[in-house]
């Protein structure tokens, strides 16, 4: 007898009426009409099963902050990193840790099981590295967690963080960060690439990078990332984030710089909300919006996911940790609007995100994972116009999240209609 089997489910690939089988903890078979029985059968009705979301940037120690001690007023990157740094000294374990499950709860509702978080490892205490650890241990049946060693105020910049990162790794953070952007100069933003990367290639650790999340069109470290990536031989391992400095390049200089990328297999992060909402504060009129060259990345054949990186924290006021949400806002700033491009912004947060964590056992294929998502949509467009419901989050065959499904009742006169905002499907 099956684990689970799920009845009538449309693929993001586009097949309708799709059976999906799952035993232990793994899919089996996915066909139409599969003759077996399971323990729990779900009747999907025709509504889009996906892989799970995968959110490729977020930072889990300073999420649910919002309004400690204040509200960050101008809106801006840098406001918001002083802002944490007057919340750091005030952190325990256990506050860290009671705002990391509230969230994981969230992302798990919201059908997320798969996160790249950034830990700050600026303060000596390592106080956030011990408490996402440990949260990352508590949650492993159910969210795949990977931490990043994430030096916030500088590699080079700021006293104790050489010694900081390589402790933090020694604990048990898989994943190097970085921010060369924040270094003091160009100079040693270039230095710190070089030495986080030959630390990552030491401990056989893939790369994660704050980079050039700026709008400064003359940064120049996401050059600098590819060439110590392909030098290394880390190609496929290496995520520059952000790369927010691309929106405001000069073209002729994008178009050596994306071949570079490809070259080194970079995998490109870019976080919609986030960008949109930091970046072009200093401008007038027009306005920049921030976001890394997204559409022509991906025509390059780099592989871009986004990321939420911020949920109500010192950065950003807003946010449920709905990845849905995320690519509604990607495929606005990209004016990725078309069928094919839509497609786009939701591999960008599943399958694409999947690639930049190289997890394994991803996807609706059988011998992948058992991990599904129902939402209440029938394809991808209705799930990116409406972020719908999960109806259903399962996780090795196990449902451990249901929402019932959105439904207004209206009254016109003594008329009475259901509407649950779904159109044609
Ligand atoms: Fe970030």
């Amino acid at each position: 007898m099956l684990d689970c089997l799920v009845r009538n489910a449309n693929l993001p690939d586009g097949r309708k009426g799709i059976d999906i089988a799952i035993q232990d903890g793994r899919i089996v078979e996915i066909a139409p009409a599969i003759q077996a029985e399971a323990r729990r059968e779900i009747d999907a009705a025709n509504c889009l099963a996906t892989p799970p979301f995968v959110d490729s940037h977020f930072h889990m120690d300073a999420t649910l902050t919002y309004g400690q001690p204040r509200v960050n007023e101008s809106g801006t990157l840098l406001e918001g990193i002083a802002l944490w740094g007057e919340l750091k000294p005030h952190l325990t374990v256990e506050t860290i840790k009671e705002r990391a499950r509230k969230l994981c709860h969230w992302a798990i509702a919201k059908g997320t099981l798969a996160i790249r978080s950034h830990v700050d490892i600026s303060d000596s205490r390592l106080l956030a590295v011990q408490a996402l650890l440990e949260i990352r241990e508590e949650f492993k049946k159910f969210i795949d967690l990977q931490l990043v060693a994430f030096p916030q105020d500088g590699y080079l910049r700021s006293p104790g963080s050489v010694e900081n990162l390589t402790r933090a790794l020694d604990m048990g953070v898989n994943v190097v960060g970085g921010i060369p952007h924040f270094e003091r100069t160009m100079k040693e933003g270039a230095q710190s690439i070089k030495l986080l990367c030959e630390l990552a290639a030491e401990r056989g650790l893939p790369v994660d990078m704050h980079c050039d999340e700026s709008d400064d069109p003359l940064s120049r470290h996401v050059e600098t990332l590819a060439y110590h990536t392909q030098r290394l031989k880390l190609q496929g391992r290496v995520t520059g984030s952000h790369l927010s400095s691309m929106h405001s390049m000069d073209n002729y200089y994008v178009s050596k710089l994306m071949p570079l990328m490809k070259e080194a297999e970079l995998n490109a992060v870019a976080n919609p909300l986030i960008n949109i909402t930091l970046q072009g504060r200093h401008d007038t009129y027009p306005k920049r919006r921030g976001m890394t060259r997204v559409k022509e990345l991906m025509a390059m054949g780099i592989n871009v996911s986004f990321g939420h990186d911020c949920v109500m924290d010192p950065w950003y006021s807003f946010g449920s940790h709905d990845m849905l949400e995320v690519a509604h806002m990607g495929l606005h700033v990209a004016q990725m609007t078309g069928v094919t491009e839509m497609k786009r912004m939701f591999d960008a947060v599943t399958i694409n995100g999947a690639r930049t964590l190289c997890l394994e056992g991803y996807g609706l294929e059988p011998g992948c994972f058992g991990d599904v998502v129902i939402l209440q949509a029938g394809d991808i467009h209705e799930a990116l116009r409406l972020r719908s419901v999960r109806l259903y989050v399962i996780r090795r065959g196990q449902v451990i999240s249901q929402t019932p499904p959105t439904e207004a009742r209206i009254t016109l006169g003594g008329e009475e209609l259901t509407v649950d905002f779904r159109h044609g499907t």
